[in-house]
């Protein structure tokens, strides 16, 4: 099955609001979506297979800053395990790379098995534990990816 990705587009936001419901905890809003998306410091990339928003991933950068962060990655769950994850966040490693950035990093909850996985398998590490780091209490990692431990890729 053939996934596109593209950056997201004002005209994306009813898609986005509908994937940020099924995943409780930090939904974004119709507000926050419309000011990431005009953020030039931001990557707002999502997935589409046959036209239908599948997944988005959100990666902030600031200026002056080697590292980049991933702010936020969801897969619509009839989706998930298909491998749009992981093209969502090799996509948006090449677009830190274009911004000079030399490391992704994030923070994830520790109980969050398929996160870690994924992030696992793309070459993360955990930096930092942050215990209670969530609203209820659950504790958190803080993981990194060094971008020079990858080969380049071939159009650099
Ligand atoms: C985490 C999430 C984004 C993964 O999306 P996905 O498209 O299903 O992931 P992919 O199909 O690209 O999987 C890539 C790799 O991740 C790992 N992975 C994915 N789901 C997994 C699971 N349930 N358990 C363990 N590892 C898993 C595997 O290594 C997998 O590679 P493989 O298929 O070769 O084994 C998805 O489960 C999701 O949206 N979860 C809710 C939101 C969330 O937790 N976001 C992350 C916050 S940091």
């Amino acid at each position: 099955m053939s996934v596109t990705l593209r950056r997201a587009t004002l005209a994306d936001i009813d898609a986005l609001l509908e994937l940020e419901a099924l995943f409780p905890g930090d939904q974004m809003s119709r507000r926050s979506l419309r000011a990431f998306i005009a953020n030039p410091r931001a990557d707002f990339l999502v997935a589409e297979i046959r036209g239908e928003l599948l997944g988005n991933l959100l990666l902030l950068s600031r200026a002056g800053r080697r590292s980049a962060r991933i702010y936020s990655v969801i897969v619509d769950p009839a989706s998930r395990g298909l491998g749009i994850a992981q093209e969502l966040v090799t996509a948006a490693e090449a677009a830190a790379r274009q911004r000079r950035c030399t490391t992704v990093t994030l923070e994830v909850r520790a109980d969050n098995a398929a996160a870690r996985g994924l992030y696992r398998k793309l070459g993360y590490i955990t930096d930092h534990h942050l215990p209670a780091y969530y609203d209820d209490g659950a504790d958190g990692l803080r993981l990194s990816h060094d971008l020079h431990a990858d080969p380049e890729p071939a159009d650099g």
